[in-house]
């Protein structure tokens, strides 16, 4: 008889994900959330932290790319109180883009040790007990050392792994070639959720897929997503996963491919040089 393993799951707080993923995201976990731009890894992060909130977490957000004014005011339009889970001890921001001095939340420096620094202390802050964490984007701490993308990708799970984390750690992706700026965070990660958008007939349309959940039977369809005003994302129905709805035509993705193998080519001299 097959013994039956019992795993405790977060919920993602996104209507019809949790329902591909056995039930949610299990304790513990480090998944990389990634794709292009506009493609949701932001709001799908929110919905994260807001369940978070709402069932009694310790949340601690990471915002590199966006202030901590423009993640209150998002979460906000789908009805989610951030500034009242911030005065009431729940959710940490931790601004890494604004630097402001006289915010002890905020991080001046974009380097790896003092993001984690900030982290333990948020959590310290916070207190015992289960925690949700976001760092959004991971992109943002090898910028100008793209080679360092899976040292501090596993620095990061490493140190932070003691402290009872659950953590989404999203990354940007080229946007035509899907090749990762910074590969490195999956092969680290347990997990790893793809964002991807298509037009279909003149329309902007996104779509998500499970690429990696470990420990899980997660769904491996792609399904279409939406996001709403005053409501957030929703799953849609899996959908037939069309090449010519999200690959651009060959020769302008061939031309593409070629500029980032060159650039590939210089960062894989550039990590030569920083091993010696
Ligand atoms: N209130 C809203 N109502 C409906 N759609 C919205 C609303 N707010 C944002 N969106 C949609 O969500 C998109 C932004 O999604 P999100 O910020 O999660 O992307 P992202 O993947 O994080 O992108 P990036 O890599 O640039 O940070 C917008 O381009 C818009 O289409
Ligand atoms: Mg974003």
């Amino acid at each position: 008889m097959v013994n039956k393993v019992s795993i405790e799951r977060l919920s993602t707080g996104v209507e019809g994900f949790d329902k591909l993923l056995q039930g949610g995201i299990p304790r513990g976990f480090f998944v990389a959330v990634v794709g292009e731009p506009g493609t949701g890894k932001t709001i799908f992060s929110i919905h994260f932290i807001a369940e978070g909130i709402r069932v009694g977490d310790k949340n601690i957000y990471v915002t590199t790319e966006e202030s901590k004014e423009s993640i209150i005011k998002q979460a906000a339009m789908f009805g989610f109180d951030f500034e009242k889970a911030i005065n009431e001890g729940k959710l940490v921001i931790i601004d890494a883009l604004m630097g402001y001095r006289d915010d002890p939340w905020s991080l001046t420096d974009l380097d790896v040790e003092s993001l984690v620094n900030k982290i333990i202390e948020a959590k310290k802050y916070l207190g015992y007990g289960r925690a949700r964490l976001v760092i959004d984007s991971m992109s943002a701490f090898w910028l100008d050392k793209p080679a360092m993308a899976r040292r501090y990708s596993y620095y990061v799970k490493r140190v932070l792994y003691r402290w009872d984390f659950t953590a989404l750690l999203t990354s940007q992706y080229a946007v035509t070639t899907s090749l990762g700026f910074g590969f490195g965070i999956e092969h680290v990660a347990d997990g790893i959720i793809r964002f991807r958008k298509g037009v279909v007939r003149g329309e902007l349309r996104r779509y998500v897929i499970i690429e990696k959940m470990r420990q899980t039977e997660h769904s491996l369809r792609m399904h279409e997503i939406e996001i709403v005003n005053e409501k957030g994302m929703r799953v849609k129905a899996p959908t037939m996963y069309r090449k010519e709805d999200t690959v651009l035509p060959t020769s302008v993705a061939a031309r593409m491919l070629a500029a980032e193998l060159k650039k590939l080519l210089e960062i894989s001299e550039l990590g030569e040089n920083e091993e010696t």
